[in-house]
């Protein structure tokens, strides 16, 4: 499959490009931005989006915004790139990839007290390439292990979009699927469509279809129906915050995948790069939750609205997963099984 660079500066480094994930399926349109202001509004309007890909942006971002501030001395810099980290790091609350990068970034300034910013400002971007290379090593990783759970002809259901876009390159969740298929394996996916912003239909599908998997779309609401036919052997899906008890905030709609894929008993797998488990939150409670526009529910994609203007909407982008009803955590160092507290804090020692 042709590999899409979404996330990459031009070529002075003085801007960023982005592929604008609003406007696909239909359209493969690239944005230059650089403004402390279109940054944060292309990870809030979802033009950039996926927990590792924000990371990665918010890497490459704040190497570019860097190049404005002021350098004359160590202290001033430090102080506003310190301001434009907090600025980005309020984009969006519950992919902890975000803060994970702007911390990375902000502990390079750190870590060159005193010195001249001209000198600071290559570290920055070589750590911004760092965070994206990394990111090519996991996701491989995570693809190989697994697709090492899977046999030929085997069908995963999938909920919102956790594919190369959403990452670097082959992507997490569905990473094993489109290495299978680059091995001449016929792997077989359902694309569940999610509600509200489609990423399963917009992204999923395009993302697996050119990879050549034979991928389903369904409608969230017939994912009961596909798994009770026996036409699903496994769940996989991506991530946006891991806490220390295994309790996973993805996507709206995945806790109740995991549900049914409890009464069916289908395996249900989450997978992600350890960049987006936070040992710091010790369950799913302490995740923030995303609350995200009305208009995303009632008007966006149709011609008119499609319920009365005055309707209140709740809208959560996210929501958490019980540790309970999940198979495995598949991170590039392996597959962590439960008791989770024990299984992640090994990853990290
Ligand atoms: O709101 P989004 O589209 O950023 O939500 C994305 C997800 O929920 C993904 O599953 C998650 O970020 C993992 S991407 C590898």
């Amino acid at each position: 499959m042709e590999t899409i660079d979404h996330v990459r500066l031009n070529e002075d480094g003085s801007k960023l490009i982005i592929l604008d994930q609003t406007q696909l399926p239909n359209r493969m349109e690239y944005l230059e931005i650089s403004e402390a202001e279109e940054l944060y509004e292309a990870i809030q309007k979802l033009r950039v989006r996926g927990a590792p890909c924000i990371g990665i942006f918010a890497g490459f971002a704040m190497y570019v915004l860097a190049q404005r501030l002021d350098q004359s001395t160590y202290e001033s810099f430090k102080k506003e790139f310190h301001e434009k980290a907090a600025y980005l790091n309020a984009s969006r609350p519950t992919a902890v990839n975000l803060s994970w990068a702007l911390r990375r970034m902000e502990g390079v300034v750190t870590a060159q007290a005193g010195r001249a910013p001209a000198e600071i400002l290559p570290l920055l971007r070589a750590e911004a390439q760092a965070i994206l290379e990394e990111d090519i090593a996991m996701c491989k990783a995570i693809s190989e292990h697994g697709l090492g759970l899977l046999k030929e002809g085997d069908c995963v259901l999938t909920h919102c979009n956790a594919g190369p876009i959403a990452t670097s390159r082959y992507g997490t969740a569905i990473g094993p699927l489109i290495l299978g298929a680059e091995r001449g394996m016929h792997l077989k996916a359902f694309s569940d469509e999610t509600r509200p912003l489609l990423q399963g239909a917009r992204l999923t599908s395009w993302e697996l279809d050119r990879a050549g998997v034979d991928v389903t779309l369904i409608c969230d609401n017939m994912a009961s129906m596909v798994m009770k036919n026996g036409w699903v052997q496994f769940c996989f899906v991506g991530c946006d915050r891991v806490a220390a008890n295994g309790d996973t905030a993805n996507k709206i709609g995945t806790s109740g995948v995991a549900i049914l894929a409890k009464h069916y008993g289908i395996p249900f797998y989450v997978l992600g790069p350890t960049s987006t488990i936070d040992m710091s939150c010790p369950t799913g409670d302490d995740i923030k939750i995303e609350l995200r526009q009305p208009d995303e529910i009632k008007e966006m994609w149709y011609r008119e609205p499609m319920a009365p203007g005055t309707v209140k909407c709740f809208n959560p982008a996210f929501d958490v997963t019980d540790h309970s009803l999940i198979s495995g955590i598949i991170t590039e160092k392996g597959i962590c099984r439960a008791p989770y507290e024990q299984s992640l804090k090994k990853l990290f020692e």
